[in-house]
Protein backbone atom coordinates (compact mmCIF):
# COMPACT_ATOMS: atom_id res chain seq x y z
CA UNK A 1 0.00 0.00 0.00
CA UNK A 2 0.83 3.16 -0.71
CA UNK A 3 -0.88 5.64 0.67
CA UNK A 4 -0.40 9.16 0.37
CA UNK A 5 -2.49 12.51 -0.42
CA UNK A 6 -4.72 11.89 -2.94
CA UNK A 7 -5.57 8.72 -1.45
CA UNK A 8 -6.44 10.71 1.40
CA UNK A 9 -8.54 13.03 0.03
CA UNK A 10 -10.68 11.05 -2.57
CA UNK A 11 -11.19 7.54 -1.12
CA UNK A 12 -9.49 5.59 -4.10
CA UNK A 13 -7.37 2.82 -2.75
CA UNK A 14 -3.92 3.83 -5.25
CA UNK A 15 -2.48 7.28 -6.16
CA UNK A 16 -3.49 6.32 -9.52
CA UNK A 17 -5.63 8.50 -11.55
CA UNK A 18 -7.24 8.40 -15.12
CA UNK A 19 -7.60 11.37 -16.39
CA UNK A 20 -10.56 12.40 -18.01
CA UNK A 21 -10.10 12.14 -21.90
CA UNK A 22 -13.10 13.62 -24.72
CA UNK A 23 -14.97 10.34 -26.62
CA UNK A 24 -12.53 8.24 -24.72
CA UNK A 25 -12.92 8.23 -20.99
CA UNK A 26 -16.69 7.21 -21.19
CA UNK A 27 -18.36 5.11 -18.04
CA UNK A 28 -16.48 1.62 -18.83
CA UNK A 29 -12.73 3.39 -18.52
CA UNK A 30 -13.68 5.21 -15.72
CA UNK A 31 -15.50 2.43 -14.08
CA UNK A 32 -12.80 -0.20 -14.67
CA UNK A 33 -10.31 2.15 -13.79
CA UNK A 34 -11.75 3.11 -9.95
CA UNK A 35 -13.09 -1.25 -9.76
CA UNK A 36 -9.02 -1.48 -9.74
CA UNK A 37 -8.13 0.81 -7.06
CA UNK A 38 -7.36 3.63 -9.35
CA UNK A 39 -9.07 7.29 -9.48
CA UNK A 40 -11.42 6.85 -12.81
CA UNK A 41 -12.63 10.26 -14.24
CA UNK A 42 -15.47 10.50 -16.93
CA UNK A 43 -14.65 12.74 -19.78
CA UNK A 44 -17.83 14.60 -19.36
CA UNK A 45 -17.22 17.93 -21.83
CA UNK A 46 -18.00 16.17 -25.07
CA UNK A 47 -21.07 14.75 -23.62
CA UNK A 48 -24.74 16.46 -23.53
CA UNK A 49 -25.96 16.78 -19.84
CA UNK A 50 -28.52 13.44 -20.07
CA UNK A 51 -25.35 11.63 -21.60
CA UNK A 52 -23.41 12.62 -18.67
CA UNK A 53 -26.03 11.70 -16.01
CA UNK A 54 -26.38 7.76 -17.81
CA UNK A 55 -22.57 7.95 -17.80
CA UNK A 56 -22.40 9.00 -14.27
CA UNK A 57 -24.93 6.73 -13.20
CA UNK A 58 -23.50 3.24 -15.09
CA UNK A 59 -20.16 3.75 -13.36
CA UNK A 60 -22.47 3.69 -10.04
CA UNK A 61 -23.68 0.19 -11.33
CA UNK A 62 -20.33 -0.80 -11.70
CA UNK A 63 -18.85 0.04 -9.38
CA UNK A 64 -18.97 1.33 -5.69
CA UNK A 65 -15.48 2.67 -5.86
CA UNK A 66 -14.77 6.83 -5.44
CA UNK A 67 -14.62 8.44 -9.43
CA UNK A 68 -14.89 11.87 -10.72
CA UNK A 69 -16.29 13.54 -13.61
CA UNK A 70 -14.39 16.14 -16.09
CA UNK A 71 -16.32 19.06 -16.78
CA UNK A 72 -15.75 22.33 -18.84
CA UNK A 73 -16.12 24.97 -16.51
CA UNK A 74 -16.77 27.95 -19.53
CA UNK A 75 -19.71 25.57 -20.85
CA UNK A 76 -23.38 26.92 -20.95
CA UNK A 77 -25.14 24.59 -18.90
CA UNK A 78 -21.77 24.24 -16.46
CA UNK A 79 -23.97 24.93 -13.30
CA UNK A 80 -26.80 22.25 -14.38
CA UNK A 81 -23.58 19.73 -14.76
CA UNK A 82 -22.43 20.61 -11.19
CA UNK A 83 -25.84 20.04 -10.07
CA UNK A 84 -25.82 16.91 -11.11
CA UNK A 85 -22.81 15.64 -10.08
CA UNK A 86 -23.53 17.18 -6.00
CA UNK A 87 -26.75 15.18 -6.37
CA UNK A 88 -25.57 11.52 -7.97
CA UNK A 89 -22.81 11.99 -5.05
CA UNK A 90 -19.83 12.49 -7.76
CA UNK A 91 -16.45 12.15 -5.41
CA UNK A 92 -14.18 14.50 -7.77
CA UNK A 93 -14.83 17.16 -9.79
CA UNK A 94 -12.05 17.73 -12.62
CA UNK A 95 -12.00 20.58 -14.84
CA UNK A 96 -10.94 20.69 -19.03
CA UNK A 97 -9.05 23.34 -19.43
CA UNK A 98 -9.47 26.59 -16.78
CA UNK A 99 -12.07 25.84 -13.64
CA UNK A 100 -14.30 28.74 -12.43
CA UNK A 101 -14.02 29.80 -9.23
CA UNK A 102 -17.29 30.17 -8.27
CA UNK A 103 -17.85 26.58 -9.63
CA UNK A 104 -15.03 25.17 -7.82
CA UNK A 105 -16.51 27.36 -4.14
CA UNK A 106 -20.18 25.48 -4.96
CA UNK A 107 -18.53 22.14 -5.12
CA UNK A 108 -16.85 22.23 -2.25
CA UNK A 109 -19.26 23.53 -0.26
CA UNK A 110 -21.03 20.36 -1.56
CA UNK A 111 -18.30 18.07 -0.53
CA UNK A 112 -17.03 17.50 -4.19
CA UNK A 113 -13.81 16.67 -3.97
CA UNK A 114 -11.84 19.68 -6.55
CA UNK A 115 -8.74 18.95 -8.76
CA UNK A 116 -8.27 21.49 -11.69
CA UNK A 117 -5.56 20.35 -14.08
CA UNK A 118 -2.93 23.16 -14.85
CA UNK A 119 0.42 23.15 -17.15
CA UNK A 120 2.07 26.96 -15.54
CA UNK A 121 3.01 27.14 -12.22
CA UNK A 122 1.11 30.84 -11.69
CA UNK A 123 -1.93 28.32 -12.60
CA UNK A 124 -1.68 26.46 -10.01
CA UNK A 125 -0.98 28.94 -7.46
CA UNK A 126 -4.19 30.76 -8.77
CA UNK A 127 -6.26 27.59 -8.31
CA UNK A 128 -4.79 27.17 -5.00
CA UNK A 129 -5.73 30.29 -3.51
CA UNK A 130 -9.51 29.59 -5.23
CA UNK A 131 -9.76 26.67 -2.84
CA UNK A 132 -9.07 23.77 -5.15
CA UNK A 133 -8.01 20.54 -3.04
CA UNK A 134 -5.53 19.43 -5.14
CA UNK A 135 -3.92 20.17 -8.53
CA UNK A 136 -3.30 17.97 -11.36
CA UNK A 137 0.30 19.30 -13.31
CA UNK A 138 0.66 18.24 -16.48
CA UNK A 139 4.07 18.42 -18.13
CA UNK A 140 4.66 19.76 -21.65
CA UNK A 141 4.90 16.03 -22.72
CA UNK A 142 1.37 15.34 -21.90
CA UNK A 143 -1.38 14.46 -24.25
CA UNK A 144 -4.11 16.94 -25.17
CA UNK A 145 -3.83 20.44 -24.62
CA UNK A 146 -0.50 21.25 -23.32
CA UNK A 147 2.29 23.48 -22.03
CA UNK A 148 5.87 24.08 -22.55
CA UNK A 149 7.01 23.10 -19.84
CA UNK A 150 8.64 19.29 -19.13
CA UNK A 151 7.01 17.60 -16.29
CA UNK A 152 10.77 17.16 -14.79
CA UNK A 153 10.47 20.94 -14.42
CA UNK A 154 6.97 21.87 -14.16
CA UNK A 155 6.56 19.51 -10.98
CA UNK A 156 8.95 20.48 -8.71
CA UNK A 157 7.95 24.64 -9.27
CA UNK A 158 4.77 23.91 -8.90
CA UNK A 159 5.42 21.27 -5.97
CA UNK A 160 7.07 24.40 -4.36
CA UNK A 161 5.10 26.83 -4.89
CA UNK A 162 1.40 25.80 -3.54
CA UNK A 163 0.16 23.73 -0.23
CA UNK A 164 -2.44 21.51 -1.74
CA UNK A 165 -1.67 17.95 -3.19
CA UNK A 166 -0.07 18.15 -6.84
CA UNK A 167 -0.70 14.98 -8.80
CA UNK A 168 2.06 15.09 -11.74
CA UNK A 169 0.65 14.60 -15.67
CA UNK A 170 2.32 13.99 -18.74
CA UNK A 171 4.70 11.06 -19.40
CA UNK A 172 3.89 8.55 -16.74
CA UNK A 173 3.24 5.10 -16.92
CA UNK A 174 4.53 2.56 -14.70
CA UNK A 175 5.59 1.99 -11.27
CA UNK A 176 9.06 3.79 -12.01
CA UNK A 177 7.20 7.00 -12.53
CA UNK A 178 4.95 6.62 -9.49
CA UNK A 179 7.83 6.46 -6.86
CA UNK A 180 9.90 9.57 -9.36
CA UNK A 181 7.06 11.93 -8.88
CA UNK A 182 6.61 11.23 -5.36
CA UNK A 183 10.09 11.87 -4.93
CA UNK A 184 9.56 15.07 -6.45
CA UNK A 185 6.69 15.68 -3.63
CA UNK A 186 3.81 14.54 -5.77
CA UNK A 187 0.94 13.19 -4.51
CA UNK A 188 0.08 10.54 -7.26
CA UNK A 189 0.34 10.61 -10.83
CA UNK A 190 -2.65 11.47 -13.77
CA UNK A 191 -2.23 9.25 -16.84
CA UNK A 192 -4.22 9.92 -20.24
CA UNK A 193 -2.25 8.17 -22.77
CA UNK A 194 -1.59 4.87 -20.99
CA UNK A 195 -5.42 4.46 -20.29
CA UNK A 196 -6.68 5.48 -23.91
CA UNK A 197 -4.24 2.22 -24.87
CA UNK A 198 -6.19 -0.72 -22.56
CA UNK A 199 -8.34 -3.31 -23.33
CA UNK A 200 -10.68 -1.63 -21.19
CA UNK A 201 -10.67 2.08 -23.48
CA UNK A 202 -13.87 2.21 -25.83
CA UNK A 203 -11.18 3.15 -28.62
CA UNK A 204 -11.37 1.47 -31.97
CA UNK A 205 -8.92 -1.45 -32.53
CA UNK A 206 -7.47 -0.11 -35.60
CA UNK A 207 -6.83 3.37 -34.00
CA UNK A 208 -5.32 1.69 -30.79
CA UNK A 209 -2.68 0.31 -33.64
CA UNK A 210 -1.67 3.29 -34.84
CA UNK A 211 -1.05 4.49 -31.57
CA UNK A 212 1.37 1.75 -30.63
CA UNK A 213 2.79 2.07 -34.20
CA UNK A 214 4.07 5.30 -32.76
CA UNK A 215 7.18 6.25 -31.37
CA UNK A 216 8.23 8.82 -29.12
CA UNK A 217 9.04 11.28 -31.74
CA UNK A 218 5.92 10.69 -33.74
CA UNK A 219 3.68 13.93 -31.84
CA UNK A 220 3.51 17.11 -32.38
CA UNK A 221 2.31 20.32 -30.87
CA UNK A 222 -0.12 22.43 -33.39
CA UNK A 223 -2.54 25.41 -32.34
CA UNK A 224 -4.08 24.40 -35.68
CA UNK A 225 -6.60 22.30 -34.15
CA UNK A 226 -8.59 24.78 -31.93
CA UNK A 227 -6.10 27.74 -31.59
CA UNK A 228 -3.87 26.45 -28.59
CA UNK A 229 -1.02 24.48 -27.98
CA UNK A 230 -2.08 20.54 -28.46
CA UNK A 231 -0.57 17.73 -28.45
CA UNK A 232 -1.41 15.22 -30.61
CA UNK A 233 0.09 12.19 -33.07
CA UNK A 234 1.72 13.62 -35.96
CA UNK A 235 -0.01 12.36 -39.53
CA UNK A 236 -1.29 14.10 -43.17
CA UNK A 237 -4.33 15.65 -41.52
CA UNK A 238 -2.23 17.51 -38.99
CA UNK A 239 0.40 18.20 -41.31
CA UNK A 240 -2.33 20.00 -43.58
CA UNK A 241 -3.78 21.57 -40.85
CA UNK A 242 -0.59 22.91 -40.21
CA UNK A 243 0.05 24.50 -43.83
CA UNK A 244 -3.34 25.77 -44.43
CA UNK A 245 -3.82 29.44 -44.72
CA UNK A 246 -6.09 31.26 -41.83
CA UNK A 247 -9.00 31.21 -44.12
CA UNK A 248 -9.27 28.14 -44.44
CA UNK A 249 -8.58 26.98 -40.93
CA UNK A 250 -11.26 29.43 -40.11
CA UNK A 251 -13.73 27.97 -43.12
CA UNK A 252 -13.15 24.26 -41.53
CA UNK A 253 -13.84 25.61 -38.20
CA UNK A 254 -17.04 27.01 -38.82
CA UNK A 255 -18.59 23.98 -40.70
CA UNK A 256 -17.24 22.27 -37.35
CA UNK A 257 -18.80 24.28 -35.20
CA UNK A 258 -21.89 23.66 -37.09
CA UNK A 259 -21.72 19.94 -36.87
CA UNK A 260 -20.70 20.47 -33.03
CA UNK A 261 -24.10 22.49 -32.71
CA UNK A 262 -26.24 19.79 -34.69
CA UNK A 263 -24.29 17.04 -31.86
CA UNK A 264 -24.77 19.30 -28.88
CA UNK A 265 -28.61 19.95 -29.77
CA UNK A 266 -27.28 23.67 -28.91
CA UNK A 267 -29.13 26.80 -30.40
CA UNK A 268 -27.44 29.27 -31.96
CA UNK A 269 -27.79 31.83 -29.34
CA UNK A 270 -26.55 29.16 -26.71
CA UNK A 271 -23.73 28.65 -28.89
CA UNK A 272 -23.21 32.06 -28.97
CA UNK A 273 -23.25 32.76 -25.71
CA UNK A 274 -20.65 29.75 -24.47
CA UNK A 275 -18.60 31.45 -27.03
CA UNK A 276 -18.80 35.09 -25.24
CA UNK A 277 -18.12 33.59 -21.62
CA UNK A 278 -15.35 31.01 -23.63
CA UNK A 279 -13.87 34.14 -24.49
CA UNK A 280 -13.79 35.56 -21.62
CA UNK A 281 -12.63 32.96 -19.25
CA UNK A 282 -9.81 31.36 -21.26
CA UNK A 283 -9.02 34.86 -23.07
CA UNK A 284 -9.27 33.62 -26.31
CA UNK A 285 -9.20 35.81 -29.53
CA UNK A 286 -12.86 35.07 -31.16
CA UNK A 287 -11.22 32.84 -34.40
CA UNK A 288 -9.92 30.60 -31.45
CA UNK A 289 -13.82 30.53 -30.30
CA UNK A 290 -14.40 29.36 -33.64
CA UNK A 291 -11.76 27.10 -33.85
CA UNK A 292 -12.63 25.33 -30.66
CA UNK A 293 -15.67 23.18 -32.05
CA UNK A 294 -13.14 21.55 -34.09
CA UNK A 295 -11.35 19.55 -31.14
CA UNK A 296 -14.79 17.58 -29.93
CA UNK A 297 -15.47 16.84 -34.00
CA UNK A 298 -12.11 16.22 -34.77
CA UNK A 299 -11.35 13.89 -31.79
CA UNK A 300 -14.38 12.13 -32.58
CA UNK A 301 -13.67 11.35 -36.00
CA UNK A 302 -10.66 9.59 -35.19
CA UNK A 303 -12.23 8.08 -31.18
CA UNK A 304 -15.54 6.88 -31.80
CA UNK A 305 -15.54 6.54 -35.78
CA UNK A 306 -12.63 4.91 -36.13
CA UNK A 307 -11.61 7.86 -39.08
CA UNK A 308 -7.42 8.38 -38.66
CA UNK A 309 -7.43 10.51 -41.68
CA UNK A 310 -10.46 12.72 -40.79
CA UNK A 311 -9.29 13.10 -37.30
CA UNK A 312 -7.22 14.21 -34.54
CA UNK A 313 -5.47 11.30 -32.03
CA UNK A 314 -4.52 13.72 -29.25
CA UNK A 315 -1.40 11.64 -27.61
CA UNK A 316 1.07 11.91 -25.02
CA UNK A 317 4.65 11.41 -25.85
CA UNK A 318 4.65 8.70 -23.59
CA UNK A 319 2.93 6.79 -26.76
CA UNK A 320 6.55 5.65 -27.81
CA UNK A 321 6.93 3.67 -25.14
CA UNK A 322 3.67 1.85 -24.72
CA UNK A 323 3.63 -1.50 -26.78
CA UNK A 324 0.71 -3.48 -24.89
CA UNK A 325 -2.66 -3.14 -23.98
CA UNK A 326 -3.30 -4.49 -20.48
CA UNK A 327 -7.15 -4.17 -18.80
CA UNK A 328 -6.93 -1.61 -15.96
CA UNK A 329 -6.76 -3.85 -13.65
CA UNK A 330 -3.35 -5.78 -15.44
CA UNK A 331 -2.04 -1.95 -15.80
CA UNK A 332 -3.07 -0.40 -11.72
CA UNK A 333 -1.44 -4.11 -10.16
CA UNK A 334 1.50 -4.04 -12.24
CA UNK A 335 2.22 -0.48 -11.41
CA UNK A 336 1.53 -0.83 -7.49
CA UNK A 337 4.03 -4.05 -7.87
CA UNK A 338 7.03 -2.43 -9.50
CA UNK A 339 6.62 0.80 -7.45
CA UNK A 340 6.95 -1.32 -4.51
CA UNK A 341 10.06 -2.72 -6.13
CA UNK A 342 11.41 0.18 -7.19
CA UNK A 343 10.91 1.59 -3.26
CA UNK A 344 12.71 -1.20 -2.19
CA UNK A 345 15.75 -0.96 -5.24
CA UNK A 346 16.01 2.46 -3.71
CA UNK A 347 15.94 1.49 0.12
CA UNK A 348 18.65 -0.91 -0.01
CA UNK A 349 20.61 1.84 -2.57
CA UNK A 350 20.77 3.90 0.83
CA UNK A 351 21.34 0.85 3.18
CA UNK A 352 24.72 0.10 1.29
C1 LIG B 1 -7.11 11.43 -26.40
C2 LIG B 1 -6.99 12.46 -25.32
C3 LIG B 1 -8.09 13.26 -25.00
C4 LIG B 1 -8.02 14.20 -23.97
N1 LIG B 1 -9.14 14.91 -23.63
C5 LIG B 1 -9.13 15.69 -22.51
C6 LIG B 1 -10.33 16.27 -22.01
O1 LIG B 1 -11.43 16.11 -22.58
N2 LIG B 1 -10.26 16.99 -20.86
C7 LIG B 1 -9.07 17.17 -20.17
O2 LIG B 1 -9.07 17.84 -19.12
N3 LIG B 1 -7.91 16.65 -20.63
C8 LIG B 1 -7.92 15.88 -21.76
N4 LIG B 1 -6.75 15.28 -22.18
C9 LIG B 1 -5.51 15.42 -21.38
C10 LIG B 1 -5.44 14.24 -20.38
O3 LIG B 1 -6.52 14.33 -19.49
C11 LIG B 1 -4.13 14.19 -19.56
O4 LIG B 1 -3.95 15.37 -18.82
C12 LIG B 1 -2.90 13.87 -20.39
O5 LIG B 1 -3.19 12.84 -21.31
C13 LIG B 1 -1.72 13.46 -19.50
O6 LIG B 1 -0.56 13.18 -20.22
P1 LIG B 1 -0.15 11.69 -20.77
O7 LIG B 1 -0.94 11.51 -22.00
O8 LIG B 1 1.32 11.78 -20.98
O9 LIG B 1 -0.53 10.71 -19.69
C14 LIG B 1 -6.79 14.36 -23.24
C15 LIG B 1 -5.67 13.58 -23.59
C16 LIG B 1 -5.75 12.63 -24.60
C17 LIG B 1 -4.53 11.78 -24.90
Amino acid sequence: MIRTALTELTGARYPVVQTGMGYVAGARLAAATSKAGGLGIVAASTMSVEQMRGAIREVKERTDAPFGVNIRSDAADAADRVDIMIKEGVRVASFALAPDRELIARLKDAGVVTIPSVGARRHAEKVASWGADAVVVQGGEGGGHTGPVPTTLLLPDVVAAVDIPVIAAGGFFDGRGLVAALAYGAAGIAMGTRFLLTSDSPVAEEVKRVYLGKSVRDTVVTTKVDGVPHRVLSSELVSSLESAGRLRGLLRASRNGARFKRLSGLSWGEMIREGRRMRRARELTWAQVLMAANTPMLLKAAMVDGRTDLGVMASGQVVGLLDDLPSCEELITRIMRDAAATLDTLAALHDD
